[in-house]
């Protein structure tokens, strides 16, 4: 026990801890981060205390801190790395205090480095009602020399020796959140993207696992940036077994250059861990997510059924096509109309147009204000897309400001969709687009506005300077001047389908365009990806054409409506083509959707596993839940295994009722299964826990329904 004046921080939530050991000597170390410890758990002796110097090693060892930092003692990756002109590339900190922000919630670090001459503060919050720490880091050049900062974490976590798998999420157009697996090992692994927006291809965070740890149990961890920019995350292996976890923003070289005073602020990482496997993971990020979202009017509304316009017709846009499309929309029990790309001046494909964001009137002769108006009368809200970080080298802007886009001197501007990307980091070019764009919101009744942004940035510079981080800063600065100004609007961020979905465009958006994928079957995986980290409300789910236009698979109307249901449910195709029958089963989809969303979009959300082709999804509370049980392949089974539920109340009684949109037109395959859909059955929660649900055998790519409640819950 050599260290007297140690001192420990335990950050308290509910089910976790975080714990620091301070000395104000050097950056506090991580002396743990898990499962909730009760009071008086903590040892009595220091980290080191407990650490014997290693052969051939350092006197006094440097174990993973909040902040580690290179070339003192510090041999694994650096939270830090930065110079000035070649010096100050090793640092230290110091003269550390802790400001407690909120009793065991919330602190601030502060610590400095007099020799490099920096300061630095890191804000760490446990939320007590998610279980979410939040982190992020401020540094500031105390020095009168520019330092030059290559990488700065935004959270460095400690992880235990018993993590062992990191699940990650990858993919590109029509693919997002592509899951893959990998196993920790005594080595780095790490993902970056250097796209200029959060990319289809490298989500901003994981989830890593212990061994033991599945779906439901065990101890499982999570962390995501919420930042729309370039990023990177390692999990590096560390010589006492443990791992350190650090998250940030990619830094292009010489993108950050601090002079005297000047600060770089990080975003934030939200992490949890739960001992409740994976799922656990999800409600805490779930809880924390929906008390980041700011709704108009401060509450979410219920979340409306809408149509968007653009795989039913594309660019295909005439005035008369529309109104029948909205009437038919309205007829169907749509609340909300959303005219896709395509209506702005001379956009008639994806060549030309963008930056011109005025109606084009040899389309649309009298303006929007007709079919808007139309949209409202028939009682649906009026949405309208624009993708305004966008130019095409073919338009009116790029003719008149060709020095607006994204470039570096004497490189070429490379097109992506025959596009290129607008400078919003220069004031004139976001003062034009605030008030184009404010144009359309003050003389159009827009409700909602889907913001696209269709592809990664290259030469991203401007004035000379890379110009990645601050691009972001300055969409988000115009999404938030557009939401002070017009905070009746809802905003959805899409970028290509998927590619800007990340916890910093959800503080200031509603909801996100998931995929442009709808084949029902990819959207199975794309949205258990997306719920890992996001809450189904924010989630767009559409019922697509069939064929589905990404993949050209053939699905059954139901199957697409019932894989699209749990999310914020809409419709993206041309309701004219349906015949009668798909439009009553979309009806009877409608209304159920209707019926269940308040449900769906408040509670927590379990993702499960049955066998032989069988994925499941439940969705509500542990007395009363909705249970989504996905057959994607056929049965090699003669008779389908129990569906296991392991998140019902095993001391309760519950009802299980199959839920339909429409009845059906076939006898049930057993007399069990008939009750379902009848006067329902009663089955003990430890039965249901233990030994399972009882299934029907169902053909290929369908999907049955259980709404699971207790008898409490009926009475
Ligand atoms: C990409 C989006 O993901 C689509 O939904 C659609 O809005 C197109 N852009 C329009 O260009």
């Amino acid at each position: 026990m050599t260290d007297k004046t140690r001192q420990y921080a335990h950050l308290k939530s509910r089910h976790c801890s975080a714990v620091l050991e301070l000395s104000d000597h050097e950056a506090p170390l991580w002396r743990y981060w898990g499962p909730r410890l009760p009071d008086g758990a903590l040892p009595d002796f220091s980290l080191r205390d407990a650490r014997a110097t290693p052969t051939f090693s350092l006197e006094e060892d440097v174990p993973l801190s909040l902040f580690p930092t290179f070339g003192v003692g510090w041999f694994g990756s650096s939270a830090l790395l930065a110079h000035r002109e070649g010096q100050d590339f090793a640092q230290a900190m110091t003269g550390c205090e802790i400001i407690w922000l909120k009793q065991d919630h919330a602190l601030r670090v502060r610590m400095t480095d007099p020799v490099a001459s920096l300061v630095v503060e890191i804000d760490l919050g446990l939320a007590p009602e998610t279980d979410v720490l939040t982190v992020s880091t401020k540094l500031t050049n105390m020095g009168s020399g520019v330092l030059d900062v290559q990488w700065l974490a935004a959270a460095v976590l400690p992880l235990p020796t018993q993590a062992k798998t990191v699940r990650s999420y990858t993919g590109r157009h029509n693919s997002e959140f592509v899951m893959q697996e990998t196993a920790l090992t005594r080595g780095i692994w790490r993902r970056e993207n250097r796209r200029g927006l959060t990319s289809h291809d490298a989500f901003p965070g994981a989830v890593t696992s212990a061994s033991a740890a599945d779906a439901h149990s065990g101890l499982s961890y999570g962390a995501q940036l919420a930042w729309s920019g370039n990023h990177a995350q390692l999990i590096e292996w560390l010589e006492d077994g443990r791992y350190q976890w650090q998250l940030g923003e990619w830094l292009a070289p010489g993108e950050v250059r601090l002079g005297l005073g000047e600060s770089l602020q990080t975003p934030e990482v939200l992490a949890t861990c739960s001992l409740a496997g994976r799922n656990g993971v999800a409600a805490g990020f779930h809880k924390a997510i929906r008390s980041r979202l700011t709704w108009p009017d401060a509450e979410m509304s219920p979340r409306l059924v809408g149509i968007n316009t653009w795989e039913g017709v594309y660019f295909d846009l005439k005035p008369s096509t529309l109104f029948e499309m909205a009437a038919a929309a309205a007829e169907a029990g749509i609340e909300r109309f959303v005219l896709d790309d395509g209506w702005f001046q001379g956009r008639r494909s994806d060549r030309a147009g963008l930056g011109d964001w005025w109606t084009d009137l040899s389309v649309f002769p009298e303006g929007l204000g007709p079919l808007a108006k139309y949209v409202n009368d028939l009682g649906m809200d009026f949405g309208l897309w624009v993708e305004p970080e966008m130019i095409n080298p073919d338009s009116e802007l790029f003719r008149a400001h060709p020095e607006w886009a994204l470039q570096i001197a004497d490189r070429p501007l490379l097109t992506a969709r025959n596009q290129l990307v607008l400078d919003l980091t220069r004031p004139e070019v976001s003062a034009y687009l605030l008030d184009k764009i404010g144009s359309l919101l003050d003389d159009l009744p827009i409700a909602y506005l889907k913001w696209d942004h269709n592809r990664d940035l290259t030469t991203a510079g401007s004035l000379g300077r890379p110009a990645y981080r601050r691009q972001t800063q300055a969409a988000y600065a115009l999404m938030d001047e557009i939401r002070q100004r017009w905070p009746k609007v809802e905003i959805e961020a899409c970028a290509g389908g998927g590619g800007r979905i990340d916890a910093g465009v959800l503080q200031r958006t509603h909801r996100v365009w998931t995929s442009d994928c709808i084949d029902a079957i990819s959207r199975v995986a794309i949205q258990r990806g997306f719920l890992q980290f996001f809450p189904p409300e924010v989630m767009g789910a559409h019922v697509g054409a069939s064929p589905a236009h990404s993949t050209g698979r053939s699905q059954s109307m139901d199957f697409r409506a019932a894989v699209a249901m749990p999310g914020h449910f809409g419709v993206e195709l041309d309701l004219r083509q349906l015949n009668l029958a798909e439009s009553e089963t979309l009806k009877g989809w409608i209304n159920l959707y209707k019926a269940h969303r308040d449900q769906l979009h408040h509670g927590q959300v379990w993702l499960g596993e049955g066998d032989d082709s069988v994925l499941w999804q439940a969705h509500g509370q542990a007395d009363d839940l909705l249970i989504f049980v996905y057959r994607l392949g056929p049965m090699t089974q003669k008779w389908p295994s129990n569906l296991i539920l392991p998140m019902v109340d095993e001391d309760k009684v519950y009802r299980v009722e199959e839920v339909r949109a429409r009845p059906s037109l076939h006898a049930a395959a057993a007399p069990v299964f008939d009750d379902y859909r009848s006067k329902g059955v009663d089955l003990h929660g430890a039965w249901l826990a233990q030994q399972g649900l009882p299934l029907p055998p169902r053909q290929a790519e369908t999907c049955l329904i259980y709404w699971v409640r207790t008898l409490d819950q009926l009475s």
